[in-house]
C-alpha cells in the first residue's frame, strides 16, 4: 500500500491549480441515470471515488466515454460523457455501495427514470452513524413504496410514475437534497422541498439539471420548487471548482507558510472559512483566477470554529483547521456539529506533538510553538489530510499510512505541494 512522506520545513511558493469538486462531479455523474441522452461532464477530477462512481454507472449499464484528459494546469480537467440510453440493471450491489456511500445517489434518479431500484443500504462510517433515512423519507412523499430487506433498499414508484409533493426535511441533508432534487424532475407535478440544503454543490446540480430541461426555482435558497417534466436531455455542463481542496491549500500555506496563487477557483464559495483564516492572520487577495494567500513569519493567532452546513464553516474543512490551529499562537475551541465522529485525528495529531483535548462535540486546542515528525495513517479522507499539512510544518519526518483515503479526493495532492517546494513523496507499494 502506497504511503505518502514528509520532510517537514520548507515554505510553500507558486502555484496550485484547483480541480472539479469530487461532491458536485458524483451527484452530476447519477444524474446522468434521468435522460437517454449524453451527459458531458468537464472538469471532472480524476480520483479513486470518482472511478467507484463510474463502475456503479457501468454496473446500470451507462455508456462512458473519456473525451480529453490533459492534466489540471488553467484548463478544464478531464471531460467524460455518461450515456444512460438502456439501463440493463437497478441494482446497486453492497461491493460498490460500501466503498462509496455517495453510490446512494443513484436511488433517486433510477426510481424517477425506471421506476424502481434496488440499493445495498450503506453501513455506518468511520466519521458517524449517517443513516440515509431523509431520502427514504423524500422517496415516500414523492409516492414510493420502500421495503428494507436482506440489507438492501427496495424502492418502487407507484403505477405512472413519481408525483410530485411537499418534502420537509427536519435538517439539512446534502444528500438527500441531492437525491429528492434529481428524482422531483421526472415526478408528475410539482414538487417542494423544504429545509434544502444549500451547498454550492446542489446549485451545480440544479444548473446542470436546469441545462437537461429541468424546470427548477429557489436555486441556492432553503426552498426548491421543482416542476417535473417527461423527460430530460442531454447536455454539456462544467464542474464546479473544489473549495474544500482549495481551502485545504489555503491552510497549507497558513502551517507552512509562504505565498501560492490558487487558480481555477472561487472565493464565494469559502467566505466564512476565508473570514475565520484571515482572523487568523492568513492574508488572503482574490485574483483574476482565484486568489493569492500568504503568511509571513509570524505565527497564526488561535480562532473558535464551529462546523454548520452552508453557508457556515464546512465539516469538510475541520480536521484541517484542527491542524493549522495546533500550531497557532493561543488556543481554538473547535466544535463539530455535523457528524458525531469526525474527530478521529485528533489522536495522530497528538502523537504529532499537538495538544488537543476532546469534550463530547468540542476540541480544544492549545496551539504548540512545533510539531514532530511521525508514523501516522487515518480512517477518512479529510483526517488523512490534515496530518500531510500537520508533516508540512513538523520538524523531522511524517509518513503517512493509508494513502487510499486521500486518493479519494485530492489529485495529484504530493505532485501540487511538491511543484510549490514541499518536500513530499509518495513511496509505491
Ligand atoms: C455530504 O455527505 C458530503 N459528501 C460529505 O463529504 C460532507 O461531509 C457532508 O455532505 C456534509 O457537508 C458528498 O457530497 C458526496 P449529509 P452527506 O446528508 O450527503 C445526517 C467528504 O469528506 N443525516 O448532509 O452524506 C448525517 O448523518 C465528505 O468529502 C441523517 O441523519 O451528508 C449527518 O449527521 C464526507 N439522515 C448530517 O445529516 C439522512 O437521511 C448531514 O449529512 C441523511 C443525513
Amino acid at each position: 500500500m502506497d504511503r505518502i512522506r514528509i520532510r517537514g520545513g520548507n515554505r510553500l511558493n507558486g502555484t496550485i491549480a484547483i480541480s472539479g469538486a469530487k461532491n458536485a462531479a458524483l451527484p452530476l455523474m447519477a444524474a446522468s441515470l434521468l435522460t437517454e441522452d449524453t451527459l458531458k461532464l468537464e472538469n471532472v477530477p480524476h480520483l479513486a471515488d470518482i472511478s467507484t462512481m463510474a463502475a456503479l454507472l457501468a454496473h446500470h449499464g451507462v455508456k462512458i466515454g473519456l473525451e480529453g484528459d490533459a492534466p489540471n494546469g488553467g484548463h478544464r480537467g478531464r471531460v467524460m460523457s455518461f450515456n444512460a440510453q438502456t439501463i440493463t440493471d437497478t441494482e446497486a450491489p453492497y461491493d460498490l455501495v460500501r466503498k462509496m456511500r455517495a453510490s446512494v445517489l443513484v436511488l433517486g434518479p433510477l426510481v424517477a427514470r425506471i421506476g424502481e431500484a434496488r440499493v445495498s443500504m450503506p453501513g455506518g462510517c468511520a466519521i458517524g452513524n449517517r443513516p440515509i433515512d431523509l431520502h427514504l423519507k423524500g422517496l415516500e412523499a414523492l409516492g414510493a413504496e420502500i421495503e428494507l430487506a436482506e440489507g438492501y433498499i427496495a424502492a418502487r414508484a407507484p403505477k405512472g410514475g413519481l408525483k410530485g409533493g411537499h418534502i420537509v426535511f427536519p435538517f439539512a441533508s446534502v444528500g438527500a437534497t441531492e437525491n429528492l432534487l434529481m428524482a422531483a424532475c421526472l415526478a408528475d407535478g410539482e414538487t417542494v422541498i423544504s429545509n434544502a440544503a444549500r451547498e454550492p454543490e446542489i446549485t451545480d446540480l440544479a444548473h446542470c439539471l436546469m441545462a437537461m430541461g429541468a424546470d427548477i426555482s429557489g436555486v441556492g435558497t432553503d426552498t426548491l420548487t421543482v416542476r417535473g417534466q417527461k423527460t430530460l436531455h442531454g447536455a454539456t455542463h462544467p464542474i464546479i471548482p473544489d473549495r474544500i481542496e482549495t481551502a485545504t491549500y489555503v491552510m497549507a500555506v497558513g502551517i507552512a507558510g509562504g505565498e501560492v496563487e490558487l487558480t481555477n477557483t472561487r472565493v464565494d464559495f469559502l467566505k466564512s472559512a476565508l473570514e475565520k483564516l484571515t482572523e487568523s492572520g492568513l492574508k488572503i487577495t482574490p485574483t483574476v483566477k482565484g486568489m493569492k494567500v500568504s503568511r509571513g513569519q509570524h505565527r497564526l493567532k488561535g480562532v473558535d470554529v464551529m462546523t454548520e452546513p452552508f453557508p457556515g464553516f464546512p465539516t469538510d474543512l475541520q480536521a484541517q483547521m484542527m491542524a493549522l490551529m495546533s500550531t497557532a499562537n493561543g488556543a481554538s475551541m473547535i466544535t463539530e456539529t455535523i457528524f458525531e465522529n469526525r474527530f478521529m485525528h485528533v489522536p495522530e495529531l497528538s502523537r504529532m506533538g499537538a495538544n488537543i483535548t476532546v469534550h463530547g462535540a468540542s476540541a480544544m486546542v492549545r496551539g504548540v510553538k512545533s510539531l514532530t515528525g511521525a508514523q501516522v495513517m487515518a480512517t477518512d479522507l479529510r483526517a488523512s489530510v490534515s496530518l500531510v499539512l500537520a508533516g508540512l510544518a513538523a520538524e523531522g519526518e511524517t509518513v503517512l499510512h493509508r494513502v487510499y483515503h486521500l486518493d479519494r479526493g485530492y489529485e495529484r495532492l504530493e505532485e501540487k505541494l511538491a511543484a510549490c517546494g514541499a518536500d513530499i513523496e509518495r513511496l509505491k507499494g
